[in-house]
């Protein structure tokens, strides 16, 4: 098994000061940066866009991992990679063209990665097995922080990780991590957990110790 990435969710960050909490997660062992835009139409709720991306872009040198919940997808491509992504996941929900999407962000110079919402099959991934870089399962429906963990994800993340095979596709879960869950994910097969509340409770100065404690758990 490789190595466990933790990717805190900066949806659940103080946002009247972005700035400055992205980089209290950088320092406190935050493997990537997970930036969850949300259009209050693919899913009910509106957080930020390339803008605000790009705002925060020069408080960290760490992976931008940006979480597209937004449809249609192909005409942001663009404006999100200028704005610092490095790697962009959209939903295979969000329109019938996924490799059309998956050719415009890599035509961008970025890494390409889907998502499943829960109620998605496993089967979805398969004829973008060749293209991808990241499969994400939602283990929330998602819009909100702070869900509880579905559990019959599971099944679907093992069933993910023997569809990937040797491919150098990377498995994320998002939604509900905790030290609890973590484990059962990771023993499933992800190797890189989106936590937003787990990480933010508490604040700054709980940080490092939360991270660590979804880390030690996984
Ligand atoms: C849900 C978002 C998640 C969410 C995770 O729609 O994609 O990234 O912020 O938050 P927690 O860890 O609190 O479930
Ligand atoms: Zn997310």
């Amino acid at each position: 098994m490789s190595t466990i990435r933790i990717a805190p969710s900066i949806l659940s960050a103080d946002f009247s000061k972005l700035g400055e909490e992205v980089r209290a997660i950088d320092e406190a062992g935050a493997d990537w940066i997970h930036c969850d835009v949300m259009d209050g139409h693919f899913v009910p709720n509106i957080t930020f866009g390339p803008d605000v991306l790009k705002a925060i872009r020069p408080h960290t040198k760490k992976f931008f991992d940006v979480h597209l919940m937004i449809a249609p997808v192909d005409p942001y491509v663009e404006a999100f990679a200028k704005a610092g992504a490095d790697l962009i996941s959209f939903h295979v929900e969000a329109g019938p063209h996924p490799h059309r999407t998956i050719q415009a962000i890599k035509a961008q110079g970025k890494q390409a990665g889907i998502v499943l919402n829960p109620g998605t099959p496993a089967s979805a991934v398969e004829p973008l097995l060749d293209d991808l870089d990241l499969i994400l399962l939602m283990t929330v429906n998602p819009g909100f922080g702070g869900q509880s963990f579905i559990h019959s994800v599971i099944d679907k993340i093992a069933r993910v990780r023997a569809l990937i095979g040797e491919r150098p596709i990377a498995l994320e879960i998002d939604g509900g991590a905790t030290p609890e869950t973590a484990p059962l994910a990771a023993k499933a097969g992800a190797n890189v957990l989106v936590a937003g509340s787990a990480v933010f409770k508490g604040g700054p100065s709980a940080y490092a110790g939360n991270i660590a404690a979804i880390r030690k758990a996984a």
